[in-house]
């Protein structure tokens, strides 16, 4: 008898082409002791303030926290000077950048995205039923040609990710604003700038002002990276009212728990473990990337907190196998062959003791020791 398939609920075609997001790793089997320079976390954790805040909620877990995140908004809306009604805060940025796909992306349209984009952009698209467009990249960098000659009639979504992830390059602000010129008034910029607080670069700025002024930009942050809160996601954008409104029908309801909540606003307060985290990066991103590049990696200039390692394509001295070496040892990093990049490691600036340790135990696999 031929078998009957199950009639069973079915996801749309779309979702079923879509690769799952896949993080960095964070475990090494048979080792109890990890540097974890997988996921651009920040080494020097969150503020004190933020832990405090934190657990004086855990004494009221059972009380539904404010929905539209008032408190968090009003304070980011005074650290930046900017209007809190036009500032929307999600569960991480990650969930402000599926929620835009889902709200300006009609079935068939298409979001662009650069070469080495950051992953889930063409997530958010496919799953809100839209079309991924790549532009190329030049010398892994974002190229604002590239993207405008891919930019048609039914372009209406434009992630970049400005620095960039895991490339950690950038372009100018005057590119950025070059780019957002060129493109057709019906096109959605989104200027996601999760490293922005890392940027010493004159030439550089988050789009504040794009967002501010222009009725199709939207900026997003997020809390994850410099304010060291990625396990309790918190993310905010920031753009024309008629955008946020969009964002805010269709977010739930209470996206933002009481912890993020607390905690952001706790960890906004203490300028100084900013400081401290910006000073920490400032100093050991040089530090790395010349020590790397002595070792005979190549190494892609980075503004950001992580770095792009490039490999020899020689046996013995490849990514895949420096992975293996290092995991080895204790030293995890992020591949990125998901991204095109199979010769290519990302190495998130850790403190000091996984910094100097990394780079021993790369000194050590470049020479072809204990391999
Ligand atoms: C470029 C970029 N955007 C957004 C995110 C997501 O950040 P969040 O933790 O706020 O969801 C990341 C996290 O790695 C990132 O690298």
């Amino acid at each position: 008898m031929t078998p009957v398939a199950p009639v069973r609920p079915q996801p749309r075609a779309a979702i079923l082409e879509i690769d799952p997001y896949v993080p960095g790793k964070s475990h090494v089997a048979g080792l109890d002791k990890v540097h974890k320079l997988s996921s651009n976390e920040s080494p020097l954790g969150p503020s004190p303030k933020a832990i405090q805040a934190v657990r004086a909620l855990a004494d009221r877990l059972e009380l539904y926290p404010d929905g539209a995140s008032t408190a968090l908004r009003e304070a980011i809306g005074r650290r930046y000077g900017l209007d809190p009604s036009r500032i929307i805060c999600g569960n991480g940025s990650d969930e402000l950048l599926a929620l835009l796909a889902h709200v300006f992306l009609h079935p068939g349209e298409e979001g662009l995205y650069s070469q080495y984009g950051f992953l889930t952009y063409p997530i958010c698209i496919r799953a809100a039923g839209g079309v991924p467009v790549v532009a190329e990249e030049t010398d892994r960098t974002a190229s604002v040609d590239a993207i405008l000659e891919k930019v048609g009639a039914r372009t209406k979504i434009v992630y970049l990710a400005n620095p960039n992830n895991p490339t950690g390059t950038y372009i100018p602000y005057s590119e950025v604003k070059r780019l957002h010129a060129g493109l057709p008034e019906h096109a959605l910029l989104v200027i996601d700038a999760a490293y922005a607080e890392y940027v010493t670069r004159n030439d550089y700025a988050a789009g504040l002002e794009l967002a501010a002024t222009a009725e199709n930009v939207v900026m997003t942050r997020t809390f994850s990276k410099i304010h060291g809160l990625a396990s309790l996601r918190v993310g905010w954008a920031y753009g024309s009212a008629h955008v946020i409104d969009a964002l805010n029908r269709v977010r739930g309801p209470f996206n933002l728990n009481g912890a993020a909540q607390a905690a952001g606003l706790a960890s906004l307060d203490d300028a100084a473990h900013i400081e401290g985290a910006i000073a920490h990066n400032t100093c050991w991103l040089p530090w790395l990337t010349e020590a790397a590049a002595k070792l005979g990696i190549e190494v892609t200039p980075s503004v950001g907190n992580f770095l792009l390692l490039t490999f020899p394509k020689q046996s013995g001295r490849t990514a895949a196998e420096a992975d293996a070496f290092l995991s080895a040892r204790g030293f995890i990093l992020r591949a990125v062959a998901s991204y095109g990049l199979p010769d290519s490691l990302r190495l998130s600036v850790g403190g000091e003791e996984a910094n100097k340790g990394v780079i021993a135990a790369l000194a050590e696999f470049m020479r072809g020791e204990g391999g």
